[in-house]
């Protein structure tokens, strides 16, 4: 493991309004805290973190059991605000951003992918993929191209008209990823995708994830497995809301992984 020194140099600081984060940070934030008011108890489930995260990084987030991860990932995602300090995201400073250009920023920035897949259940893969689009203002039938592509780029072209609950877990978790990339997002958020599948299954969709990644995407996943973490090119380890840890790792060879 090497320590990891800062990703960016000599960019100016976001605290300067004139001058906000650099044109390679897709990800930036100087002192976030979520603190939550528990009676007389504070929870710090994010603790004062500095983190930059460039265009087209890999990166697992790791940490034990409510050491922050998802708490990061919904800042990140802006499923959640911030209680101290300020987020800038892809230049744009978070904090100062309306509730409306939030939804804006949630549904054009980011793709978020959940361990539990979270898709409609009464509604086809195709119907699902194209949901984030209906919020776009996209015609149904530039948004039935739109998901059709996206579903044949992760390998389900042939089970469009399915619904979730006719598709195995590695390929509900499929139509989910084609959802979270339908609309070309900066960032795909992805919080444990591979918790509740089989160890071959999580190979497929870690497989996936690093071809996303070859294609440009920038990708932060949350997750408990070291097999999956050893894919990212960077690990960031929370303990009690702050980075413990930083690094930057060689991408596992793919041999290794898939001995059969
Ligand atoms: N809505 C909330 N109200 C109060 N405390 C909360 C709330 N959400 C999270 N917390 C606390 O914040 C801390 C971080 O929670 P978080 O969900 O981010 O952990 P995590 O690292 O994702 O854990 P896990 O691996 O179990 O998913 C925990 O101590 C948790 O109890
Ligand atoms: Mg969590």
């Amino acid at each position: 493991m090497t320590p990891m020194t800062a990703t960016t140099t000599a960019k100016t600081e976001p605290g300067d309004a004139a001058t906000p984060a650099g044109a390679d940070d897709v990800i930036r934030f100087r002192g976030v805290a979520r603190r939550y008011e528990m009676g007389d108890q504070v929870v710090n489930a994010l603790d004062g973190v500095d983190l930059d995260i460039a265009r087209n990084e890999y990166v697992a987030i790791i940490g034990a059991s409510g050491s922050g991860k998802s708490t990061m990932m919904n800042i990140i995602g802006c499923l959640d605000r911030p209680t101290e300090g300020e987020y800038w995201l892809e230049g744009g400073n978070v904090g100062q951003m309306s509730e409306l250009e939030l939804a804006r920023v949630r549904n054009r920035e980011i793709g978020f992918v959940f361990q539990s897949f979270n898709l409609l259940p009464r509604a086809s893969a195709l119907k699902n993929v194209q949901q984030p689009m209906v919020y776009r203002g996209i015609g149904k039938s530039e948004r039935e191209k739109m998901a059709a592509r996206a579903l044949e780029r992760v390998g389900m072209g042939d089970r469009m008209g399915h619904l979730p609950n006719e598709l195995s877990g590695g390929q509900r978790q499929r139509v989910a990823i084609s959802r979270a990339l339908v609309g070309e997002p900066a960032i795909l958020l992805a919080d444990e995708p591979t918790g509740n599948l089989d160890s071959k299954t999580t190979r497929e969709i870690m497989q996936l994830f690093d071809e996303l990644h070859k294609e440009g995407q920038t990708i932060i996943m949350v997750t408990h497995e070291p097999d999956v973490a050893a894919h990212c090119s960077r690990v960031i380890r929370l303990e009690d809301g702050k980075v413990a840890e930083d690094y930057r790792q060689e991408k596992r060879p793919a041999a290794q992984e898939d001995p059969a």
